[in-house]
């Protein structure tokens, strides 16, 4: 029997359900449910592509178990290099949401997803890294339910990021899955499945802006919601917007202090609908060449840092991510990238709580400008980067965003199209300064960016085995961009492989000693020019690729840690570098 959600029988509001950037992350109160899927899913592979005709929409026939959130690739055995497409089952009772409102949402679905419930087709999405919700009040069953989600995580040009990229538009190597970014491309249900159950016309969208002001600071609170009367309290002090704030009250690395943000809508004086969140405070900016939080100049100190551990593949799991961030703290570092694509909100929630400041990317890496599929991939790089602010701009550990890695630049489009996502981004958020991660500076599309995101590996694929001239090399390259255009730099990639275990005195490539004597070096080198606003180490930890004759094991192993999470040598020397830092 259908689940009747709402005595006249509306249908669900897409607006308030589906539209990413009025979609508020799920939470339980009194007024709304949030009911986790997590856990053993059925799956099976499909790689004739017959799932559909054979009605797999209804129940997916003679599946294994499969855990989600998870990619099959490494947990599925022999599932490696399948990309899909491939289907999961979940079948569930419906918990109790009364005449709510009721969506299934999902944090990150690699690469495209379709979803049915009891064999009716709610929607699909594209694009991995970023959540969408699909309403199924009329879809739900009283008792038992049965979700199936039909996941494609194969190559195209027509997707972002690209995949099966002609060699002419890519660095030149040749990977297998034929992918044109340095990490494996896992595919799979990534993130936690949740059945959400809200209000009818209650709380949509929520915007919070800090701005400084004289001694203090003012925090501006807009709320979209259904008609009837909406309250603030902070910290349960009733406030009214824009509330003013001491300095001290401020969020930074040093102190990264949270506040309760309480939103309560009500209607002829009954309360209808109820969401808290964690806040903190800061301003994120840039002034002349240094790059600043509230109002004064910031380093970043850190890591380019994947989604990737064994067997998880690019499934999220709030324990690698709550020893990924304590290690980082523990090391002195006060910052990372989420390369190539937007982390989980749980490991933001933890970077929010630490004080790390983050540089929050989209998954648009490897862009080249050519082809009958630019139009296309311009217009999901820039749905993505939309969905990612719409995710993100209420958090305070997000003070930058990179709307690109390492796009081919050497095409006459190129930098008009990054000039578009730039503006796009500012368009969207004007708080916080925007760039792209890039190994060619040179090219005019760093034109549109306030930070320039330096990708550079002197003393690598430059200079191998050279130190000094690795050395020279940097300080030259920063010189000469900073002269050109007076920007911050942050040096977003930097380092060298070294295999775990591997060791050389004197130092020699693909050792413990190289990549620690390199990475030193290359710091001591920004650490001499004050408009260098912050050096990310690539990469935090050991990761996964796709097979090619450079990556021995399938692994980029220029994580200062293991996949594992073990230190290499690296790691104990920044920690003697960065560890008298301030912000500790
Ligand atoms: C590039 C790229 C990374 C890659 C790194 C490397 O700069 O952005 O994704 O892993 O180089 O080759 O190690």
């Amino acid at each position: 029997m259908t689940h009747a959600p709402h005595p006249d029988n509306r249908p669900d509001d897409p607006a308030s359900l589906t539209q990413t950037g009025r979609m508020l992350r799920p939470q339980t109160n009194g007024c709304r449910v949030a009911h986790d899927l997590s856990g053993v899913w059925s799956f099976r592979l499909d790689p004739d592509d017959e799932g559909r005709e054979r009605g797999w929409c209804r129940g997916v026939p003679e599946p294994v178990p499969a855990g989600v959130p998870g990619s099959w690739n490494e947990q599925v055995p022999g599932a490696r290099d399948e990309l899909g497409p491939a289907w999961y089952e979940r079948r569930f009772e419906l918990p109790p949401v009364g005449d709510r409102q009721v969506g299934i949402r999902f944090g990150s679905a690699v690469y495209a997803a379709e979803v049915w419930l009891n064999g009716e087709r709610l929607g699909e999405h594209e694009g991995g890294h970023l959540p969408f919700m699909l309403p199924c009040s009329a879809a739900l069953a009283d008792g038992e339910n049965v979700l199936v989600v039909r996941v494609d995580g194969r190559l195209g040009r027509d997707r972002v990021p690209p995949g099966l990229v002609p060699a002419e538009h890519t660095h030149g190597v040749t990977f297998h899955p034929d992918v044109s970014f340095d990490f494996f491309p896992f595919a799979g249900i990534h993130r936690k499945v949740e059945l959400v159950a809200t209000p009818w016309l209650g709380i949509s969208g929520l915007r919070l802006e800090t701005v400084l002001d004289g001694a203090g600071a003012a925090l501006f609170v807009q709320v979209e919601a259904g008609e009837g009367e909406v309250t603030l309290a902070l910290d349960g002090e009733r406030i009214t917007s824009p509330h003013r704030v001491e300095r001290e009250r401020l969020w930074c690395p040093q102190s990264p202090r949270l506040h309760l943000l309480e939103v309560e809508l009500r209607r002829g004086g009954t309360l209808v609908d109820r969401y808290t969140l964690p806040v903190g405070l800061r301003v994120a900016g840039v002034e002349g060449d240094r790059l600043l939080l509230n109002g004064e100049p910031v380093e970043l100190r850190g890591f380019g840092r994947h989604e990737d551990f064994p067997v998880l593949g690019r499934g999220t799991a709030p324990a690698v991510a709550a020893r990924d961030l304590l290690l980082m703290r523990q090391l002195g570092a006060n910052s990372f990238r989420t390369a190539h694509y937007p982390c989980d909100e749980e490991t933001l929630d933890i970077a929010d709580r630490l004080g790390l400041l983050v540089i929050a990317e989209t998954p648009a890496v490897g862009l080249y400008f050519a082809d009958e599929d630019l139009p296309r991939r311009q217009e999901l790089a820039l749905r993505f980067a939309a969905e990612l602010i719409a995710r993100d701009r209420n958090r305070a550990c997000v003070i930058a965003w990179s709307v690109a890695n390492e796009p081919r630049m050497n095409y006459p489009g190129a930098a008009a199209a990054l000039g578009q996502l730039c503006d796009a981004a500012r368009a969207l958020d004007g708080t916080r300064p925007v760039g792209y991660a890039t190994d060619l500076p040179d090219s005019p599309g760093v034109d549109a960016a306030d930070v320039i995101f330096l990708n550079a590996y002197p003393g690598w694929y430059k200079y191998p085995a050279r130190l000094e001239t690795a050395e020279s090399a940097l300080g030259e390259q920063l010189d000469r961009i900073h002269g050109q255009h007076g920007k911050p730099i942050v040096i977003t990639e930097f380092g060298a492989d070294a295999i775990p275990g591997s060791h050389a005195d004197p130092p020699a490539l693909w050792s413990e000693e190289y990549q620690a004597e390199l990475i030193e070096r290359l710091i001591r080198v920004a650490a001499q020019r004050p408009f260098v606003a912050g050096t990310h180490v690539w990469a935090f930890a050991d990761f996964a690729t796709a097979q090619g004759t450079h990556r021995p094991q399938s692994i980029n192993f220029k994580g200062v840690f293991t996949r594992e999470r073990q230190p290499k040598l690296a790691a104990r020397r920044l920690n003697i570098l960065w560890r008298n830092h301030a912000d500790r």
